[in-house]
């Protein structure tokens, strides 16, 4: 491997080239749209705001400089080069190219026998992602916007009235005041703890959108203090930088500096107080609407701490600028509610930025394109370490037909970040917009993911361990076989669940089976063609929990292990349990349990083995259903350290 560094004409400037084999295959890059394989791909890291984006579209919202190779012997490595600046990409054959605007920036390359080392060793560079609390992992639903409050209110009673399992509902920026993140509007929300109490009683969380650009008005406490405080942005003139976002002229916080993140942390108590769960971070590329290339002119001055390199340009923080403003957030929030987990949702990011806040694919379509492209993009940025995304369910721009929503339903509730959003001007997109078919398909999507939950946190607790995202491509599983590399429509979510997705409205899924004995499992109570296939590998255990309404109903106290075993009658799986919330966790109060299943004669025995956490055993009811060929075999019984089936 090796790479060049030139300098051209004016400004600094570095080519990295660095050559593999060329027939790797080549993924990462975070976010863009179109197929899994990066290979032949040109992109340009640097956060943009794009709507409606296509697989044409250069560069979105968020930037990776992480490319991860596979060779055609399984084995893999990573190419990770740290600079913040604009950088021209393409995955060339055999060869990646670099154009940064930057002279001076480090290289790592990574190598392993498989994908897996790589993702493990990139995550000790870039930090893995934290335990989301176990409500994030639940369905939300948000809209553009919900207001005035009867409208939040009769979304909510929709939700529990049809039985359609949520967690959260969403406000979008209708529910400020005159568009001023850390305000309510006083006519559509005159009162927002009551609101907030009122969601909590029907078990729904709130989350609220904050955007960076604060409106130039000085009876406005955030901007207000914000010049007292000397924490927006300047222009190369070093005057306060003003550009236009939805309240109007709007000042920018410096995020690059320490203090500034801690005076805009502090700006969330009062929002802290009211009992607003989690929050939104929109629009913080930044996005402006008058501004050069939609952003704000490179010549601006950041005051950096000398953590981040000293006071500099905004060509060198405007990739970044995302995630500082979600490091802020997360901190303050943290700061503010230590005893609970924050939970932040980001538009921009950089790589690592993960270890702050979860992501959406942003601005995307209602097509089947875009439903298409919502794998892909959430298993690229899963390979960049990004644990954590999805895409806006249904699609944010135009209005999605009754079978693309019931589709995109089926496949959202199988991604990490599952909610439905959609934009102000089109028609509703809740799951019972379509009529009843669709809120059928949509309820068992929903339900399917909130059965699914014991294994998803399991998944969440796994990455934040090793920094393995939840939710992988088929070839990770079997590294070693091409006719995987370019599967798009089916994936892993872990080792023992592979998802079948339909992405075209009248076509079948395209990815190959993997080698293996797979076992067709179904966890709601009837087969729904318009939702993806499910199949369990052969060799695994999944742990299911009961069917929910939200991740807070009842505890795990019904558990269900499906097992199918491999060719040797073994199998195995491993169940992370804690308190969902809170941060207990970290000082031993969880449970990892492990369970093993081994076939003798007719009898398949699984046996439970404690792997760790101080969490006593707990009491509940097992029900066993071991998938073979001649059909699925059940047993219930309490819990015990070993339980025992036969086979008739
Ligand atoms: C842009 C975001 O991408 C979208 O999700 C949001 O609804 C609008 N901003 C309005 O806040």
């Amino acid at each position: 491997m090796l790479w060049r560094r030139s300098s051209t004409r004016g400004a600094a400037r570095r080519t990295l080239r660095v050559s593999f084999p060329r027939d790797a295959d080549v993924y990462g890059l975070g976010e863009a749209a179109g197929p899994l394989r990066r290979n032949g791909r040109r992109l340009t890291l640097w956060n943009a705001d794009h709507y409606a984006y296509d697989e044409s579209t250069p560069s979105l919202y968020q930037s990776h400089p992480w490319v991860l190779g596979v060779r055609p012997d399984g084995s893999a490595f990573g190419i990770l080069w740290d600079s913040t600046c604009r950088s021209r990409v393409w995955c060339g054959p055999g060869v990646l190219s670099v154009r940064a605007s930057d002279a001076d920036f480090a290289v790592y390359t990574l190598d392993a026998p498989s994908p897996r080392m790589v993702m493990e060793q990139l995550a000790t560079l870039i930090g893995r992602p934290p335990l989301p609390p176990l409500w994030a992992l639940g369905f939300h639903q948000s809209r553009y916007s919900y207001y005035p409050e009867s409208e939040v209110r009769r979304i909510a009673d929709e939700m529990r009235t049809r039985r359609i399992p949520c967690d959260a509902l969403w406000l979008d920026i209708h529910y400020m005041r005159g568009n001023r993140s850390f305000t309510f509007d006083p006519d559509r929300f005159p009162d927002p703890a009551a609101l907030i109490a009122h969601l909590h009683g029907r078990s729904l969380r709130t989350v609220v959108m904050i955007d960076p650009g604060l409106k130039v008005d000085p009876d406005y406490h955030a901007y207000a203090s914000g010049v007292e405080h000397g924490a927006f942005v300047r222009d190369h003139t070093g005057r306060e930088y003003r550009g236009e976002v939805w309240p109007g002229a709007c000042a920018f916080p410096d995020y690059a500096s320490a203090a500034v993140r801690s005076w805009w942390g502090d700006l969330y108590q009062p929002l802290i107080s009211l009992g607003i769960d989690g929050f939104w971070n929109d629009m913080n590329e930044p996005a402006i609407f008058d501004g050069p290339g939609r952003t704000m002119p490179e010549s601006n001055i950041h005051l950096a701490d000398p953590e981040i390199g000293g006071p500099t340009t905004h060509a060198r923080i405007h990739n970044i600028y995302g995630t500082l403003m979600v490091r802020a957030t997360r901190e303050g929030v943290s700061r503010h509610r230590p005893d609970r987990r924050a939970f932040v949702l980001t538009r921009a990011n950089f790589l690592g930025g993960h270890r702050y806040a979860a992501t959406w694919t942003g601005d995307n379509s209602s097509t089947w394109e875009h439903l298409a492209w919502s794998i892909t993009m959430a298993l690229n940025l899963g390979l960049s370490g990004q644990a954590m995304s999805g895409p806006d369910i249904g699609g944010f721009e135009g209005n999605a037909s009754g079978t693309l929503f019931a589709r995109w339903m089926g496949i959202g509730a199988m991604l990490p970040f599952c909610r439905a959003h959609t934009d102000v001007w089109t028609r509703e997109h809740e799951p019972w917009s379509w009529g009843p078919a669709v809120e059928a398909t949509c309820r068992r999507a929903i339900l399917r993911r909130y059965r699914l939950l014991p294994f998803w946190y399991t998944l969440f607790h796994e990455a934040s361990t090793t920094g393995v995202p939840p939710v992988r491509p088929l070839w990770f599983l079997d590294p070693c076989d091409p006719s995987l590399r370019g599967a798009n429509d089916a994936f892993m979510l872990g080792e023992a669940l592979m998802v079948r997705c339909r992405v075209e409205e009248s076509g079948e899924c395209r990815s190959p089976m993997p080698r293996g004995t797979w076992r067709p499992l179904e966890l709601v109570e009837c087969h729904d063609p318009d939702l993806p296939e499910l199949w369990l590998r052969a060799g695994s255990i999944l742990p299911v929990g009961p069917s929910l309404q939200h991740t807070g109903e009842r505890p795990l106290d019904r558990l269900w292990l499906h097992v199918a075993l491999d060719r040797e009658g073994r199998a195995s799986g491993e169940l992370y349990e804690d308190a969902g919330e809170g941060h207990a966790h970290e000082a031993g109060a969880f449970r990892l349990t492990r369970f093993d299943a081994r076939l003798a004669g007719d009898t398949v025995t699984i046996r439970s083995t404690h792997l760790g956490g101080q969490l006593e055993r707990p009491h509940r009811t097992i029900d066993v259903h071991v998938h073979t060929d001649q059909g699925v075999h059940t047993a219930t019984q309490a819990d015990a350290e070993s339980i025992s089936i036969r086979l008739r």
